[in-house]
């Protein structure tokens, strides 16, 4: 744990902290338009590295934040998923990303088990929350499968509305 930040392994998935190496996977993700688009994309390779400066950054102004997914069978970087507190929003989020070749694949679903898990049982988290945009379907679709129920429509500081899940530790690994 050079970096501080926990490891956390699941059956395909290897969660770690993020670095300067893994600025390539950042300027592909959000080079993507379709990808993306509810991620804030597309973005210039010089403000996807600003993106993983701030992801790299979160754990040190907060103690937690966004682990990179590594494929073990491979070793290739897949995405990313994590607690996110955006600086002026209510409360924290697990967020997630892949790239678009990585979809489809579950891989976004196990990471969030770990990191759920991890949430509740190392950190002494009570729930973990998420929110996404209602047109994102396969967002809502993963918040589901996660076990997510609707715990209130909020306003966001970003002037949209968006439900809020609270994802159930049930079913943890
Ligand atoms: C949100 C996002 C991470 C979801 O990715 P995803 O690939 O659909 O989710 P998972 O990796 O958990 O894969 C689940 C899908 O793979 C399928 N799948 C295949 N093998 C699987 C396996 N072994 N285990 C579980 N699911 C599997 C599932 O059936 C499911 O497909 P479905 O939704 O069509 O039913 C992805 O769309 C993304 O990166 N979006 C851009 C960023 C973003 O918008 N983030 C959210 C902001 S709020």
């Amino acid at each position: 744990m050079p970096d501080g930040i926990p490891r956390l392994e699941t059956d395909r998935l290897l969660l770690r902290g993020p670095s300067s190496e893994d600025a390539d996977a950042y300027v592909r993700f959000y080079r993507d338009a379709e990808a993306s688009h509810y991620y804030g994309g597309p973005l210039r390779a010089d403000q996807a590295w600003k993106r993983l400066a701030q992801d790299i950054g979160h754990w040190r102004l907060r103690g937690y934040g966004l682990w990179m997914i590594e494929e073990r069978r491979t070793g290739e970087v897949q995405g990313g998923c994590g607690l996110l507190w955006a600086e002026g929003w209510p409360r924290s989020e697990l967020t997630w990303w892949l790239l678009g070749e990585a979809r489809g694949r579950g891989f976004a679903t196990e990471a969030s088990r770990a990191v759920i898990a991890y949430a509740i049982r190392q950190a002494g988290w009570d729930h973990v929350e998420t929110h996404m945009d209602d047109r994102n379907e396969p967002a809502r679709r993963l918040a589901l499968r996660l076990g997510g129920q609707v715990i209130a429509r909020e306003l966001f500081p970003d002037g949209k509305e968006r439900n809020v899940y609270r994802l159930a530790p049930a079913g943890l690994p």
